[in-house]
């Protein structure tokens, strides 16, 4: 595939409906995760490249894209999914290529970006202000409008569907946006800047300037003309954007991963489950910040579950992404060296059954084979950090009070499911366990961008996805009229 698909040109930003240099004249490579060549440069945006998207996102707002009307917004929302959808094939080959990830999992994505454009765009014309009973003389009323600039920061692990979920929201809204990909995959956010100016976005309504973290992304946290921050990567950074964006009192919102279990009680449908159990841990190469990595589950049904894992995790197998296997490389070698830290954390474990990476994949390439650890006890290092790869432990537990102890028993809490015929448990579960998210009998019941996303704790807070998003996206204003 050439390296100039739909017209982008990946050594560019894209800021006011135009590719333009980046300032620093200097670029960054990016990498094949799968056999360590290099795909192609990306521009190395700074914060004068910031400063000039800032610019055109302000200047979008008091032009053509803030005089549209909602439902305007909206037309073009879903024109934006409708060429998305057309240039499936593209996308999906461009982030397989990008992240490593299985041409399956690619494609999900595209059509999980396509979703979250048709979604905001049915929305964009529903959300409304209310009007309040007040004193005698007063009509009062609130008005829902948008922050402003808003500022994206995404992570390499799902571009498109992370860009779905917090552009499309924001569009939706009639802010402008300024987004940040990541340094290690950013081609589907420059691919979608395009596609976006092609259905007719309005120039400075989204720009993108790929760069480093330090650089480009921390520039637009400290950018005093934007107006709001929506973060999704590591806890750390995380943390480094909420104090930053604090000192110009910009809201964030931030999506950080998490440590997220599922819970195998003694009286669960095992076969139903295995399947949840396993591909809720390697989706991605376990690179998904609700990707279930501690199965906790009843002694009863311990060895039953652990023996059903293993024989899923032996039949794992790992190569190129273009090869369509169940798990593909992690997206870099950095993320390798991570993630066989953890594995080298794990040598008094015992390792329940490992997957296989294919033998004709290239040495170059960042595979991890897929492990599965048993018996872990749940205040293991391997138990309690996010390891971000294909490693799942399992934990013992003896009664429902000590399950719970368990999950609740980490700084994060994302998402959590709950394995039980019993409907008395699933609502005491439901309520009793940290987490933005609950799956009762299954897990992460196939993404749906309807379903408000996010977490507490370690994990993160605000809400992306689903209508709840549009809020976060928006600020509300009282209106006050005295006429007697
Ligand atoms: P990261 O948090 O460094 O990168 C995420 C995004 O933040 C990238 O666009 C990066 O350029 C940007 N960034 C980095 N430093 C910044 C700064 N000072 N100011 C503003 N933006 C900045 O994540 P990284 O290093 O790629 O991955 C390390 C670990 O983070 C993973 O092993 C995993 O545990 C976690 N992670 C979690 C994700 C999630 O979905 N919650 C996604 C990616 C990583
Ligand atoms: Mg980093």
């Amino acid at each position: 595939m050439t390296m100039r698909p739909l017209g982008i040109d990946p050594g560019q930003c894209f800021i006011g409906g135009r590719w333009v240099p980046c300032e620093s004249g200097s670029s960054l490579d990016l990498l094949n995760p799968s056999d360590g060549s290099t795909l192609c440069a990306i521009a190395r945006g700074n914060a004068l490249d910031i400063d000039k998207a800032v610019i055109a996102a302000q200047g979008a707002l008091v032009s053509d894209w803030g005089r549209l009307v909602n439902f305007e917004r909206g037309r073009l929302l879903a024109k934006i999914g409708q060429l998305v959808l057309e240039q499936l094939e593209t996308l999906a080959e461009l982030e397989a290529l990008d992240v490593g990830k299985p041409l399956k999992q690619a494609r999900a994505d595209v059509i999980a970006l396509a979703r979250y454009m048709e979604f905001y765009a049915g929305a964009a014309d529903k959300i409304h202000g209310a009007t309040i009973p007040y004193l005698d003389g007063y009509t009062v009323y609130t008005l829902r409008e948008p922050h402003g600039v808003t500022g994206h920061i995404i992570p390499w692990n799902y571009p498109m569907q992370i860009i779905g979920r917090s552009v499309g929201a924001a569009l939706a809204m009639g802010n402008a946006c300024v987004l940040k990909p990541a340094e290690d995959a950013c081609l589907t956010a420059l691919a979608f800047a395009q596609i976006a100016d092609d259905a007719g976005l309005p120039a400075g309504a989204l720009n993108v300037v790929p760069g480093l973290g330090a650089e480009a992304g921390a520039a637009l946290t400290a950018h005093p003309g934007v107006h709001h921050i929506s973060f999704t990567g590591s806890v750390g950074v995380g943390k480094l954007i909420q104090s930053e964006a604090g000192a110009n009192v910009v809201p964030v919102t931030l999506e950080l991963g998490g440590k997220s279990p599922q819970l195998v009680f003694e009286d669960a449908d095992v076969d139903s489950a295995l399947p949840f159990l396993t591909n809720a841990g390697i989706q991605n190469a376990g690179q998904t910040c609700s990707a279930s990595s501690r199965i906790l589950v009843h002694r009863s049904r311990f060895d039953e579950v652990v023996n059903g894992m293993a024989a899923h995790y032996r039949a794992l197998r790992a190569g190129p992404a273009m090869q369509d296997l169940d798990v593909g490389p992690l997206v870099s070698h950095r993320q390798k060296e991570i993630v066989e830290g953890f594995l080298s954390k794990g040598d008094d474990l015992e390792i329940a059954a490992t997957g296989q990476i294919i033998a004709v994949a290239p040495s170059g390439g960042a595979y991890v084979a897929p492990t599965l650890f048993a018996d872990v006890a749940a205040d293991h290092t391997l138990a309690q950090e996010e390891i971000f790869g294909p490693v799942q432990v399992v934990i013992p537990f003896e009664s429902e009070e000590e399950a719970v102890a368990i999950a609740n028993g980490t700084p994060y809490g994302l998402v959590a499911s709950v394995w039980s015929q019993s409907g008395a448990r699933q609502m005491r579960l439901a309520k009793r366990l940290r987490a933005g998210q609950i799956f009762l009998n299954n897990y992460g019941a196939g993404g749906g961008v309807e379903l408000p996303f996010g977490g507490s704790g370690l994990s993160g807070h605000g809400r992306e996805k689903g209508f709840e998003a549009l809020y976060g996206f928006s600020t509300l204003k009282t209106v006050a009229a005295l006429h007697g």
